[in-house]
C-alpha cells in the first residue's frame, strides 16, 4: 500500500481500546450503508483484549456477521478453533459468526472450498479485515508452504482455499482455511494489530521488502489498495 499509518500505544490494553473504538465505527458506519457488516477477524491471543472491549460496544450486533481471518483445519469447539474463541465472544451479542470449518476432516483442499462457497453468499468486499501477524511473517493463515503461491496468487474471485505451512506452526500444527490475498486487499478496511518488539521489527522489515518480501506479510501489504493501519504495543 501506497499508505501505511503506524499508531502506538503505551500497553496492550489502551490499543485494545482504540482498536475496539475503530471497529465499533466501521461496523455502525457499513450498517448506515448497507443495512449490515460483514467483517473478518483474526484468532490468535493479540485480539483477545480487543474483543472483550468491542462486545462492551452498543452496536445492532444482528446486523453483524463474522468471518474469521483464518481457521485451523479442526472440529468446531476445539480449543485451536478460532471460530469457536470469536464465537465465544461475539456470538452472546447476537452477532453471526460463520463457522467455515464447521466439519472433523482430514481434506484441507475440500474445507478451504466450503469456507470459499460459505463466503460467497456474503455481501462482498469485507467491511473490515483485521489481521494478526505471526513472528513468522504470516498473517491470517497465509504461510510459506506448499499452498503459499495460490493464497497469494490464486484467482482473484477465490476468497478462501485451504493451505498446508511448511514448516506447521507448533502453536497449532496443523492444516488452515485462510481468506485468499485477493480476500483480504479487496477490503474496505484493512488493519493490523500486533504486539511487542519482534512483530514490529517482521513488520517493518516486511514494508521496507515490499512485493518481493520474503514474509507473507510483506506481500500482502504491497497489495494493499486502500490505507492500512497499523497498531502496535509494547
Ligand atoms: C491464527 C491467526 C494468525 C494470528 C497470528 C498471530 O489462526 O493463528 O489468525 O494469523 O493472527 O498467528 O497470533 P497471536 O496473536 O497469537 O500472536
Amino acid at each position: 500500500s501506497e499508505e501505511i499509518e503506524w499508531w502506538e500505544y503505551d500497553d496492550a490494553a489502551e490499543m485494545a481500546d482504540a482498536v475496539a473504538g475503530d471497529v465499533q465505527f466501521i461496523i455502525e458506519s457499513a450498517i448506515d450503508a448497507r443495512g449490515a457488516a460483514v467483517i473478518a477477524l483474526p484468532g490468535g491471543k493479540t485480539p483477545v483484549p480487543i474483543y472483550e472491549k468491542l462486545t462492551q460496544a452498543k452496536l445492532d450486533w444482528k446486523r453483524v456477521t463474522i468471518v474469521p481471518t483464518d481457521e485451523r483445519v479442526v472440529p468446531l469447539g476445539d480449543a485451536l478453533s478460532n471460530v469457536t474463541m470469536i464465537g465465544k465472544a461475539f456470538i452472546p451479542k447476537g452477532a453471526r459468526v460463520v463457522p467455515i470449518v464447521p466439519q472433523a476432516t482430514k481434506d484441507y483442499k475440500a474445507a478451504g472450498k466450503s469456507a470459499d462457497a460459505l463466503m460467497q453468499d456474503l455481501h462482498w468486499p469485507l467491511d473490515l479485515c483485521l489481521l494478526g501477524v505471526g513472528g513468522d511473517g504470516h498473517t491470517a493463515s497465509i504461510f510459506f508452504g506448499a499452498d503459499y503461491d495460490e493464497a497469494l496468487n490464486g484467482p482473484k474471485e477465490r476468497r478462501a482455499l485451504g493451505v498446508m505451512p511448511d514448516p506447521l506452526p507448533p502453536e497449532a500444527p496443523v492444516a488452515r482455511v485462510t481468506l485468499s490475498r485477493q480476500g483480504i486487499v479487496t477490503a474496505r478496511a484493512l488493519m493490523i494489530a500486533v504486539t511487542g518488539d519482534a512483530k514490529r521489527k517482521v513488520i517493518e522489515t516486511a514494508i521496507k521488502q515490499g512485493a518481493g518480501s520474503n514474509y507473507p506479510i510483506g506481500r500482502v501489504l504491497a497489495d494493499a489498495e486502500l490505507p492500512v493501519d497499523i497498531h502496535w504495543a509494547p
